[in-house]
């Protein structure tokens, strides 16, 4: 949630915090601001919406400065509003911030200092901590110490961190010391990137692309000062660190949306190329088998694996459901799928030889981190199938496979859940041949691998019979999606790719279970989604299927090629390339991705940047 930008050295911070902020603004969207050190004053140009007026705010009232911090804010204490919007000042104006995250004790906090004399002006959170480091800040200044002293800044923040419970990624200037910019985090994102005698700060790369590929990754508790100087890195309990600089990877380059309209249309068309990113280096023909480079398992101790759990959020939950299928069918490894919000907090059996996977395209969902966290600190071996190169859970894990998809932007995920289905794959190929799977199906395996990149550029071609099912059914307020096996969780990321960005009521249902209760949501206004291809219970479905035309429910049906039963029985077919079923997923995932996108268009929403929603949930 939310975007933190940041900039320290000889150029005007404002338009690099805007261009910083509008790459950002996929993380968050309810308003936005600047705040830039002008002479000895600090520039506050905040409000309400998108970037894009935030800008039009500053074409009229423009702030000069070389140092400054931005937000995009996405809400979670006080509604979405021009003065709840950040950054936040204390009352004295000594103190303004930016921040990523959520306070805990904020209330306990906000009554103390308001029994002091201080007063709010926001229903934030946030300001909380602006108004505590201010309120620290005038103490040591009555106690003597000079407020243009960095010393006295760094003894002032860190003194209100300590009072702090929850989490934060901060951006703090203080007006009496106009030449620093502070930054710390906990829980919540931040990375620096280093430049020619300039600093810039930022929640993830993308700000940084085009003006620096060194970066400093922050840890937990780390407090960062960026200055003419230079960087000084101080950490809670460890005191000064040498944080070494590291140069991110050129797939952080592609942001750029080209000649499409939106990034989730982009993103949907690039499934092919990441798809084949994510198998790149990955297949060993000679062995029929797969091959990762950052895994960090022995041999001895990847074959000792008797349970593996995949924990995740959202779409990589549902990418997960698919490896349960994958890794039990052919690594015969006893895989549980876990809510990582639930995971954290539940004390889940596992054994010794329990390996769990983290599956997350951000790297920064706060529920998955903390499920990682939770297992590690339990001893189990934690790996991350993870997209975002150096994010905080890439970097936690013991190792990881990188998903290689390049930046995802719509905040409807899309190639990271095909790519996330590939590495799923690879893995269960992997630990299959590590046990009974043999050569020979081991070569199968591969072949039908190397032939997916294409088989879903050929998918991609159902593109305009998609649209045409939108035009008939975008009107309508409830959907079902229904899937068996492999396609059960296809059935469940539709629905929430319609949910998301169409703000239907969809529900995801195992086919079966339809007869279970929601076959009475049935009627003609409700059209129900079959995921049908050919394959082991293709008949099954087709009974679910008749079960519902019997109630008078239209269907559409995802079916493989020239599917003529299906296509006496259901109102709509789309078709899709006959692939293993087994890898269904990646070519019946993708019609329903581009009906969620139609019938989004169509209903007039925001695609790329849903209501109420955010790309990366950094918060709990
Ligand atoms: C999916 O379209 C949503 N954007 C959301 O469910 C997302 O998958 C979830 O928040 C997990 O994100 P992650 O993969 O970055 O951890
Ligand atoms: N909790 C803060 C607020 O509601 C920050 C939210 C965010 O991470 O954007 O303003």
């Amino acid at each position: 949630m939310c975007g933190i930008v940041g900039y320290v050295g000889h150029r005007p911070a404002s338009d690099l915090l805007l261009e910083g902020l509008s790459r950002l603004e996929y993380r968050g969207y309810d308003s936005a601001g600047i705040a830039v050190v002008d002479d000895s004053e600090i520039e506050v140009r905040k409000r309400l919406g998108r970037v894009a007026g935030l800008i039009e705010m500053l074409e009229l009232q423009p702030v000069a400065g070389s140092i400054g911090i931005g937000h995009t804010r996405w809400a979670t204490h006080g509604e979405a509003s021009d003065i709840n919007s950040h950054p936040h000042r204390d009352e004295t104006g000594r103190v303004v911030i930016v921040h990523n995250g959520v306070i805990e004790n904020y209330d306990r906090l906000k009554s103390e200092l308001a029994m002091s004399g201080r007063g709010f002006r926001s229903t934030t959170d946030t300001e909380v901590v602006a108004q505590l480091i201010g309120w620290k800040l005038d103490q040591l200044i009555e106690s003597g110490r000079a407020a243009d002293d960095p010393e006295t800044c760094w003894d002032a923040l860190q003194a209100a961190l300590g009072e702090l419970k929850g989490t934060y990624g901060l951006g703090v200037l203080f007006r009496d010391c106009p030449g620093h910019l502070w930054t710390t985090r906990c829980g919540s994102p931040l990375v620096v990137g280093v430049g020619d005698q300039e600093f810039f700060l930022a929640s993830d790369t993308s700000p940084l692309i085009g003006y620096t590929r060194d970066v400093v990754y922050l840890d937990d508790h780390d407090t960062a000062r960026l200055g003419s100087d230079g960087i000084e890195v101080r950490h809670r309990d460890a005191g000064i660190r040498d944080i070494p600089v590291q140069t991110i990877q050129d797939e952080a380059v592609d942001i750029e949306l080209v000649d499409c309209p939106h990034y989730m249309l982009k993103e949907i068309y690039e499934q092919p190329e990441s798809v084949r990113s994510a198998l790149r280096g990955r297949l060993n023909l000679d062995d029929a088998t797969a091959v990762f480079g950052g895994l960090n398992a022995d041999l001895a101790e990847v074959r000792r694996i008797d349970r593996i759990v995949l924990t995740a959020c959202g779409t990589s939950w549902h990418a997960g459901l698919v490896g349960e299928y994958l890794l039990e069918e052919f690594a015969r490894i006893p895989t549980e799928v876990e809510y990582a919000s639930e995971l954290r907090y539940r004390n889940a059996p596992l054994t010794d030889n329990t390996m769990v996977f983290a599956i997350t395209q951000s790297g920064e969902t706060a529920d998955t981190l903390a499920a990682l966290r939770e297992c590690r600190r339990k001893g189990h071996k934690t790996l991350a199938i993870c997209n975002t190169v150096g994010s905080t859970i890439a970097r936690e894990a013991d190792g990881g496979i990188y998903l290689h998809a390049g930046p995802e932007i719509g905040v409807a995920s899309t190639k990271a859940f095909t790519s996330q289905v590939t590495v799923l794959a690879l893995l269960a190929l992997y630990l299959g041949r590590m046990r009974h799977m043999s050569f020979r199906a081991g070569q199968s395996f591969v072949e039908a691998l190397q032939g997916m990149p294409e088989l879903i550029s050929e998918t991609l071609e159902c593109h305009d019979r998609v649209r045409r099912v939108a035009m008939r059914y975008a009107d309508c307020e409830n959907f079902l999606y229904l899937g068996r096996q492999y396609n059960f969780p296809v059935a469940l990321e539709g629905a929430l790719k319609l949910k998301e960005i169409s703000y239907i009521h969809a529900e995801g249902y195992p086919a079966a279970e339809m007869k279970h209760g929601p076959i009475a949501l049935v009627d003609r206004q409700t059209p129900s989604v079959f995921v049908t291809p050919r394959g082991g219970v293709y008949e099954k479905v087709i009974s679910n299927l008749e079960e519902i035309k019997a109630r008078g429910g239209p269907v559409i049906a995802i079916a493989g090629r020239d599917d003529d039963r299906i296509g006496q029985l259901a109102d709509e077919v789309i078709s899709v390339p006959d692939v293993p079923e087994f890898l269904q997923p990646l070519v019946t995932s993708i019609p329903l991705q581009l009906l969620a996108y139609e019938i989004a268009l169509l209903r007039g929403c925001n695609v790329d940047r849903p209501r109420n929603l955010a790309k990366s949930v950094t918060v709990e």
